[in-house]
């Protein structure tokens, strides 16, 4: 059994230890947010955060969660202002690779609250989105870095990934 921490709850899983973190997230906890691409580790789609590092959990085993603190889209719960940028700027069309989108730019937001564009564009390099809305990824992480800049007073990044 693995025992592991899932937006902020304590929880276990009995699948095998080779299992990819990606199905056990989706299909015994039940959150589908996290999603399926390439399952190679080349698109991104199913990135959560472990232990506040974005990860590729269609290529991460089950056993290396243990005792790891794991967030998913699901755990940002709305209030991040990536979330937020990203439904004003109406940036998904499919909406397939967003969660993962999201997850990832949450990531560069929690280290750098104001990324320069290059920054944006190296940081999220391994995202893919086949809508090709890669414009509208970038202006709402740059919206949402302007966000926190000017409430940085009021918004702690690190409350938003649940981290402790
Ligand atoms: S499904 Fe995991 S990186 Fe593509
Ligand atoms: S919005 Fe469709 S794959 Fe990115």
């Amino acid at each position: 059994m693995i025992a592991f921490k899932l937006n902020g709850k304590n929880v276990s899983s009995t699948a095998e230890d080779d299992t990819p973190l990606l199905w056990v997230i989706r299909d015994e906890f039940g959150f589908k947010g996290t999603k399926f691409g390439c399952g190679i580790g080349m698109c991104g789609a199913c990135t959560v955060h472990i232990d506040g590092a974005a990860v590729r959990t269609c290529s991460f085993p089950l056993i290396a969660a243990a005792n790891k603190n794991i967030t998913t889209i699901e755990g940002l719960d709305n209030k991040h202002p990536l979330q937020q940028t990203w439904i004003e700027e109406q940036v998904p069309q499919c909406g397939y690779c967003q969660s993962g989108q999201i997850m990832q730019a949450a990531t560069l937001l929690a280290s750098n609250s104001s990324p320069s564009d290059q920054e944006i564009v190296d940081h999220m390099s391994g995202n893919l989105c086949r809508c090709m809305a890669y414009v509208r990824i970038q202006s709402a992480i740059k919206s949402a870095a302007d966000v926190m800049s000017a409430d940085v007073q009021t918004f702690d990044p690190r409350s938003s990934t649940q981290q402790s």
